[in-house]
C-alpha cells in the first residue's frame, strides 16, 4: 500500500469510496445480497445499496444463519443534534437485532472530548438525547447494552492497556498519519470497544460486526490487526465490519455533519422548523419549471430524494418519484408537498416515543458521575 494512501476518521470530508475496494480491501455487500434473503426479507439499506461494502459479513451471516451469538457493536459521538444521518446507523441495529444479534452500543464521550473539544455537560445533555432517540426508533433495550467510554466495567478498561501494547507507534502513524495523544487514546478506545464483547465477562461474543461510515475503516483495520495479536492471551478474533454511504447534507454540500445546522434535520427539530428546512432543500431541479418538464430533474443530485431512497420512501414511492423526475411529470414544489407529509407524520410518530423514553433515560445507561 503506497503511505499516502490514508483515510482520516477525525476529518470532515467526503471520502471516495471506491478507494476502500481498490485500496483497503473491502467487498461489495451486492454479492451477500442473496446470502442475507435466506435470513428473510432485506432491509431497504442493504438492497438500495446504502450498507454497499464489509469485511467478512458472510461470516456474520452464516453464524447467524446457524443461530450462532452474534454482537454487533457501534458508537456515537454525542456531539450535536441527532439527525436522519444517525437514523440509517439506528436502522442497521434494529434490523440485525430481528436477525438475532446482540447489540453493544458505545456512546463515546472520552472521543468526543478528546477530538472535538466538547464540554462535559454537553456531552451528558447529547447522550440522553441519543439513547433515547435509538430506544424511540425501536434499538431494543433487551438486546443491547448501551455504555459510555468513561464509566464503564473493568476488563474493558484493561482491554484498552493490553491493547496499547500490542501496536507500534510506527504502524499506528501508517494508518492515521500524524497523531496526538488524544487521538491514539481514542483509536485504541475504539479497539477495546469493539473486542470486549469478545471476553467471557461480557458474554464471549465470537462473531462481532461493526456498521460504520467508510470513515471509520483505520479503525477497523486496527483493530483487527490487534484482534489477532490479543488471539493467545484472551482468545480475540477478528471482528466484521459493514460500510454505509454518509448522507449528504439537505443543503446539497458536503455529508449530513451535526456541526453544520443547515446540513441537517434532526429527529427533535420542533415540526415546523424541520417542514421548513425541508422546504428548503436542495434539489435536482432546473432553473425553471418549463426548463424542467422539457429535460426532467435529476434525482440522484436531489436531497429529497436522498430523504426518500434511505428514509421515507417504499419502493414503490421511490421508484415513482425518480421516474417522474427524470422523465419531467414530477416539479420539485409538487414533490416537496409529499414529502412534507411523510416527514410530518414520521417525526409525530417518533417525538411522542421520544417524550416518554427521554424522562426515564437513565434507566438504560449509567452516566458519569462527575
Ligand atoms: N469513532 C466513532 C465516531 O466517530 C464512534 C465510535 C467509538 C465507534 N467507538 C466505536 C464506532 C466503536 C463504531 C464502533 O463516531
Amino acid at each position: 500500500m503506497a503511505s499516502a494512501e490514508r483515510l482520516d476518521p477525525w476529518g470532515h470530508v467526503l471520502i471516495d469510496y471506491r478507494k476502500l475496494f481498490t485500496v483497503f480491501g473491502v467487498k461489495p455487500m451486492k454479492d451477500l445480497l442473496e446470502k442475507l434473503r435466506e435470513l428473510g426479507p432485506v432491509h431497504r439499506l442493504y438492497r438500495r445499496g446504502i450498507v454497499f461494502a464489509h469485511r467478512d459479513f458472510d461470516k456474520i451471516l452464516e453464524a447467524l444463519r446457524k443461530g450462532e451469538k452474534v454482537a454487533i457493536v457501534t458508537g456515537f459521538m454525542p456531539s450535536g443534534p441527532f439527525h436522519f444521518g444517525h437514523k440509517m446507523v439506528a436502522d442497521q441495529i434494529i434490523y440485525l437485532q430481528s436477525l438475532g444479534a446482540r447489540a453493544f452500543i458505545v456512546i463515546a464521550d472520552a472521543e468526543a472530548y478528546a477530538v472535538r473539544g466538547l464540554p462535559r455537560n454537553k456531552i451528558i445533555e447529547y447522550t440522553k438525547i441519543y439513547v433515547a432517540n435509538l430506544i424511540a426508533l425501536g434499538v431494543d433495550p433487551d438486546k443491547t447494552t448501551f455504555y459510555m467510554q468513561t464509566s464503564y466495567e473493568e476488563p474493558y478498561y484493561r482491554l484498552i492497556q493490553m491493547a496499547s501494547a500490542k501496536v507500534t507507534m510506527a504502524e499506528m502513524e501508517a494508518i492515521y498519519g500524524d497523531l496526538e495523544p488524544g487521538k491514539i487514546m481514542a483509536a485504541l478506545t475504539q479497539v477495546a470497544d469493539i473486542l470486549h464483547p469478545q471476553l467471557d465477562e461480557f458474554g464471549g461474543y465470537k462473531y462481532v460486526i461493526v456498521p460504520v461510515g467508510p470513515d471509520q475503516d483505520p479503525h477497523i483495520r486496527l483493530t483487527r490487526d490487534i484482534a489477532e495479536r490479543l488471539n493467545s492471551e484472551v482468545g480475540t478474533i477478528k471482528p466484521a465490519a459493514t460500510y454505509h454511504r454518509l448522507m449528504r447534507g439537505i443543503d446539497g454540500s458536503g455529508k449530513m455533519s451535526s456541526s453544520r445546522p443547515e446540513s441537517y434535520i434532526s429527529l427533535n427539530d420542533p415540526i415546523d422548523i424541520a417542514v421548513k428546512k425541508l422546504r428548503n432543500a436542495f434539489t435536482g431541479g432546473r432553473a425553471t419549471a418549463e426548463e424542467q418538464r422539457r429535460l426532467g430533474g435529476e434525482p440522484e443530485k436531489c436531497s429529497i430524494y436522498e430523504l426518500y431512497l434511505y428514509h421515507l420512501a417504499d419502493d414503490e414511492l421511490l421508484s415513482r418519484t425518480f421516474l417522474d423526475c427524470r422523465a419531467g411529470r414530477l416539479l420539485c414544489g409538487e414533490d416537496k408537498l409529499v414529502a412534507v407529509k411523510l416527514l410530518r407524520e414520521f417525526l409525530e410518530e417518533h417525538q411522542k416515543r421520544f417524550k416518554e423514553i427521554y424522562d426515564t433515560v437513565e434507566d438504560y445507561i449509567r452516566l458519569p458521575s462527575f
